[in-house]
């Protein structure tokens, strides 16, 4: 089975070419990201591998089909980035990753959340630079704040059990709520303007869907307590990003810890060091010493891609197979987040 392999990095290779050793596909690894514009690269292969901001609209999907793709695997768990419609017109399944490791996004959270507040990024540069001095670098103690987690699926009951050991006090926002969860640990399930309005700390974990698009808006962000930390390792576009700049301009949000960026695709994942950078609304993100941007790695840990690698293998001999596709993902499942 050959198998195309798009937005390909060294991490990538490393981890599929040993979860492979067990498979023996026929890998074939491409550098660009997969488009419509590159999607003929495919050409003559069953099956097309694509990465989280990779483009898998209507057009570049057609193209994949007519050129002999018969299964998408995604080596993520996040789907946004497929026309999944368009997917089901053709008849072509699109299989995912579900679940690698919610302990590795939900640490990045954690990591980016205490980062911010101890403001270790300025401290780092500073003492490079010999600068010993503390002004500026006041932060607050974790214990005893009230943390907003929105989504309490994998990473953020994860999330939520690491706050909780953090002495803190936890809410909880979720349109199917936990019960194991919240009888586990606790923790408070409550709606959104109840977690907005009492929460230090907000940090989203939950999927890109039509019904969660900007879900930070102007408008949620009025219910946030002044001061309060905003964590995304979501999707970038749950956060409306003009509102949240003008939130911080005004200091209205004091932190912000960000792994995904609503226009990240075709910045994130590339070494752009060289070149002037053409977005202004991530410009003018990365100028406040508040704000903590990383480039959509809350996922990179070695036991995560090994189980991204593994799972998308073992998802491709499935379908060689015949067999049920268990980690199918079709468009109803979008309407049923709605
Ligand atoms: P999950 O499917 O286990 O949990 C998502 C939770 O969100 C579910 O409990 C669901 O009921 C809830 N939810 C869905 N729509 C909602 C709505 N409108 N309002 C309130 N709650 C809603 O997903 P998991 O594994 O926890 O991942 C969450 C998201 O994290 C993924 O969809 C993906 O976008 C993102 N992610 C980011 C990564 C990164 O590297 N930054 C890596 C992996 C995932």
């Amino acid at each position: 089975m050959q198998i195309a392999i798009f937005d390909t990095h060294a991490f990538d290779r490393l981890a599929l070419t040993a979860a492979n050793e067990r498979y023996g596909f026929d890998l074939t690894f491409f550098e660009p990201r997969l488009t419509s514009t590159t999607a003929t690269l495919a050409a003559g292969f069953r099956v097309v591998c694509p990465f989280v901001n990779d483009r898998l609209d209507a057009d570049a999907l057609t193209l994949l089909h007519r050129g002999g793709a018969r299964l998408i695997a995604l080596r993520s768990a996040g789907y946004n980035h497929v026309d999944l419609r368009a997917a089901a017109t053709l008849g072509l399944p699109v299989v995912r990753v579900p679940e690698y490791s919610p302990y590795a996004v939900a640490e990045h959270a954690a990591a980016l959340m205490l980062a911010l507040n101890r403001k270790i990024h300025r401290a780092f540069s500073r003492v490079r630079e010999a600068n010993f001095s503390l002004d500026g670098l006041v932060g607050f103690d974790v214990h005893g704040k009230t943390v907003g987690v929105v989504g309490t699926g994998r990473i953020g009951a994860v999330m939520a059990r690491i706050m909780c050991g953090f002495g803190c006090r936890v809410l909880a926002s979720d349109i199917q709520p936990n019960e194991q969860l919240a009888n586990e640990l606790p923790l408070r399930y409550v709606d959104l303007p109840e977690l907005y309005r009492e929460s230090d700390i907000v940090s989203l974990h939950v999927p890109l869907t039509p019904a969660t698009r900007h879900l930070i808006d102007a408008t949620a962000l009025r219910y946030m307590k002044r001061g309060v930390m905003l964590i995304n390792t979501g999707r970038g576009a749950l956060i409306d990003t003009r509102a949240l700049i003008d939130a911080l301009k005004r200091g209205h949000v004091g932190a912000a810890g960000l792994d995904v960026y609503e226009e990240e695709e075709g910045i994130f994942f590339r070494d752009l060091s060289d070149q002037v950078l053409q977005d202004d609304v991530l410009a003018r993100l990365l100028t406040f010493p508040n704000v903590l941007v990383t480039s959509h790695q809350a996922f990179l840990t070695t036991e995560a891609l090994a189980n991204i690698a593994g799972t998308t293998l073992a998802n491709v001999r499935a379908f060689e197979r015949g067999e049920v596709l268990l980690n199918e993902v079709r468009a109803e499942h979008v309407l049923r987040d709605v």
